[in-house]
């Protein structure tokens, strides 16, 4: 399994401590996409990108941090395909794979601690989209036009 990471700066210290988190605990691939310091930035710029990465198909699942989550939030889910999940606790990560089938995390840098990221990022890896039904709901978010 190969995950794409990304933060603004208001996402970075919790970015670097999820990264030792996957390759440390969880044994995965992990590849940051920026920012690599905490100088100002604008959140679009790395959700656009993580975005696109997703899309590539060259990743299994993406994370995004900012300060809150929800800009990059925004961001990522104006790009078709996206499923950009923001969460705070283990029940929201955990049903967002089981039923939106989210393909990125996103989190808020500045509202959650260490280790309710980490186990949010286990569960979400973990946890499989469950179809059915759920299945014919995702299939009706991307829209072509009004
Ligand atoms: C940066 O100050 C902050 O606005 C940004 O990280 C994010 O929380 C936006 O949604």
């Amino acid at each position: 399994m190969k995950i794409v990471i990304g933060s603004d700066h208001a996402g970075f210290d919790l970015k670097e401590r999820c990264k030792e988190f996957i390759k440390d605990e969880l044994k995965l691939k992990v590849e940051d996409i920026g920012v690599y310091d905490k100088s100002p930035s604008d959140y679009p710029d790395i959700g656009h990108r993580l975005a696109r990465a997703m899309l590539s198909k060259e990743y299994d699942f993406g994370i995004l941090i900012c300060g809150t989550g929800i800009g990059m939030s925004m961001v990522a889910n104006r790009h078709k395909g996206v499923r950009a999940a923001l969460c705070h606790d283990i029940y929201t990560a955990k049903y967002s794979r089981l039923h939106n089938d989210a393909n990125i995390l996103v989190m808020g840098g500045r509202v959650i601690g260490d280790g309710i990221a980490f186990e949010m990022i286990r569960t979400f890896l973990e946890t499989p989209f469950e179809g059915g039904r759920h299945k014919r709901r995702v299939e009706k978010i991307d829209i072509d036009k009004e």
